[in-house]
């Protein structure tokens, strides 16, 4: 059974998410949700626990030994971050550990798979694209945003992929492993 992180960040595309994450369910795939404080402000707790039947894993003291970073870090087949804001994107390219998300990541040498979702100018910041380009040249695969109509009201780059065609990505790389 593949065991897969799924890192969620704090971005308005985390409802399609949960979608993902049932479709990941059927495929007999272990899910386990890490999710920074800010994506619990905008898909609880109560939904991922359900969807996964495993605790969400969250910020806070929680087990000390193992740290958690490291447990989770090495649980993992395969980490999935998705969706991936501008801003967890930043932390991953510059090594900063300020949350459990990006603890775990600093600790993980599994195959990363970035989903951004955003407001289409902080996809085309020039900070947004150079730290993609840092995370890619380490070997994160990236799936591109799709272009259409944006939550925030803009039409333009910025949109989470659906559901099935996440899925159908981390197929692959599943594979692979
Ligand atoms: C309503 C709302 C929607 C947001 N949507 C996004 C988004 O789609 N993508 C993004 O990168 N940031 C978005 N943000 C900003 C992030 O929530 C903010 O940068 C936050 O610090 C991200 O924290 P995290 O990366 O630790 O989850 C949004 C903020 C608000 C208030």
């Amino acid at each position: 059974m593949k065991k897969i992180l799924l890192g969620v960040t704090g971005a308005i595309a985390a409802y399609k998410v949960c979608t993902l994450v049932r479709l990941m369910i059927r495929e007999g795939w272990d899910v386990r949700v890490v999710a920074t404080p800010t994506a619990l402000e905008f898909v609880g707790e109560v939904v991922w626990h359900t969807l996964t039947q495993r605790p969400v894993e969250r910020d806070g003291l929680g087990p000390i030994y193992p740290p958690r970073h490291i447990e989770l870090a090495t649980w993992c087949d395969c980490f999935v971050v998705a969706p991936a804001t501008a801003n967890t994107l930043a932390k991953l390219a510059h090594g900063i550990g300020d949350n459990l998300l990006t603890q775990t990541a600093l600790a993980c040498d599994r195959p990363l798979l970035l989903a951004p979702s955003m407001n289409a100018k902080m996809w085309a910041h020039p900070a947004t694209q150079a730290n993609l380009t840092t995370l890619m040249g380490r070997g994160a695969h990236l799936l591109d945003p799709g272009v259409g109509e944006l939550a925030c009201g803009v039409t333009g780059t910025g949109r989470l992929p659906e559901p099935e065609e996440i899925l159908a990505v981390m197929k692959d790389l599943v594979r692979e492993m």
